[in-house]
């Protein structure tokens, strides 16, 4: 193996710059050289079309800075498959064998791992480097930590905003169908209230909850200042279980319709508990706030952060985990492995597994709700009970950083 080919791919987060900068570090070290395919599986479906690609020596890698989000190799939404042209294999192979690339590194997700399965499948060498802020590969994946912490100082510096003017704060969050991001990252802001994919919302149960904690926290303040804190998942779903999503937003180039509306669709029905309730004039009356005509009941705002969630910064564990995960890439590479993803790297344990497996899509783990809703967090459902289970730890502890 003489040369490499590094490939990013989906939605852009965290960690790719280190997966890069792993992978290319790794591979000199074993005397490879890595090249960038620009722009996903766009770029390596033109590498035909493409006159020379940039090599990441030690000096073009000086300038990928691994604590910033989003990737140096660029991305698409491509699906192979999709494309008609019946010769395309035959096109990226020839692309491939142009440059005198042996294997590719590609880090992605889902949709990702899928095409990665296609092409090895036509004999070309892949090795997948999980990727996605939505965290829901069986594995960790690059990008989602960082997107956890993104979205935990987004709710907790918009308190500052909530306190100052009373009001109930929804932020959506994206993550597609499963909660992870939304999960994590509220509980990251110590967030009252989180609405996931994985549970259809009660709105009795979130307004009532919502009421109860709202209005004793503004009414124990000596300054009658209060807010609550929402997180809402944009793939969150109504009781019906149907998702909450505004179908003018359009689909994705796999497909995928783009969700958007759940914080906007929270808010309106937030408010329209709140209209029919004559408790809450009455909190108003009690609490100095209310002005007739003008100031009658508590503002619900939402806000909705959409691609800020990934971009940025890349936060510590990202960095780690993908120069090791880049690196590993690299070594499976190296020893012929094809179709296979990264799961783990410590050292010089490197394990890997089936990518097919690994993209799998993971939801949230209800019986770790169930473990906050004792805490008096709200789910959107009426609280399930939380058994503590006490078991002794047998075999290795696992690393946790
Ligand atoms: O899958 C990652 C993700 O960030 C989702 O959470 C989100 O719904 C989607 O990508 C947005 O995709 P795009 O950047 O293509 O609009």
């Amino acid at each position: 193996m003489k040369r490499i080919g590094i490939i990013t791919s989906g939605g852009d987060c965290g960690g790719l710059n280190a997966v890069i900068k792993g992978a290319a570090r790794m591979a000199a070290s074993m005397d490879i050289e890595v090249v960038v395919i620009p722009n996903g599986y766009a770029g390596l479906y033109n590498l035909t079309e493409m006159e020379s690609l940039v090599a990441l020596t030690p000096e073009r890698l000086v300038s990928i800075d691994v604590t910033r989000a989003g990737s140096e190799a660029g991305h698409s939404r491509v699906k192979i498959k999709k494309i008609e042209n019946p010769d395309k294999y035959d096109r990226i192979k020839k692309g491939l064998e142009k440059f005198g690339i042996d294997g590719l590194v590609i880090s992605g997700g889902d949709d990702t791992g899928s095409v990665i399965l296609d092409l090895a499948g036509q004999g070309i060498k892949c090795v997948h480097v999980p990727k996605t802020m939505d965290m829901d590969l069986q594995s960790y994946s690059v990008g989602g930590d960082s997107a956890i912490n993104r979205v935990a100082e987004f709710m907790s510096d918009l308190r500052t905003t909530g306190m100052s003017h009373n009001r109930v704060l929804v932020l959506e969050v994206f993550g597609r169908y499963a909660g992870h991001t939304a999960f994590r990252g509220g509980i990251g802001a110590d967030a009252d209230c989180i609405l996931l994919p994985e549970i259809p919302v009660d709105f009795e149960v979130v307004y009532g909850h919502m009421k109860r904690t709202y209005i004793s926290r503004v009414k124990a303040s000596d300054v009658r200042a209060g807010t609550y804190a929402i997180v809402a998942a944009e793939g969150m779903k109504d009781a019906k279980g149907e998702v909450i999503a505004d179908e003018s937003a359009g689909k994705d180039a796999f497909g995928h319709i783009k969700l958007a509306g759940a914080g906007k669709y929270v808010r309106k029905r937030l408010e329209a508990f709140m209209k029919d309730d004559p408790d809450i004039e009455a909190f108003m009356k009690d609490t100095g706030a209310y002005v007739p005509g003008v100031y009658v009941k508590p503002e619900i705002r939402e806000v909705t952060p959409g691609h800020l969630v990934r971009s940025g910064r890349s936060f510590a564990y990202d960095v780690n985990f993908g120069m090791e995960a880049g690196a590993a890439g690299v070594a499976l590479l190296k020893e012929g492995l094809t179709g296979v993803t990264v799961v783990r790297a410590a050292g010089s344990e490197i394990f890997y597994q089936a990518t097919a497996e690994v993209i799998k899509q993971r939801h949230v783990d209800l019986s770790e709700v169930a473990l906050f809703e004792r805490l008096g967090i709200c789910f959107g459902r009426k609280p399930e009970e939380y058994k503590p289970e006490l078991k002794a730890w047998e075999g290795k502890i696992e690393r946790h950083m």
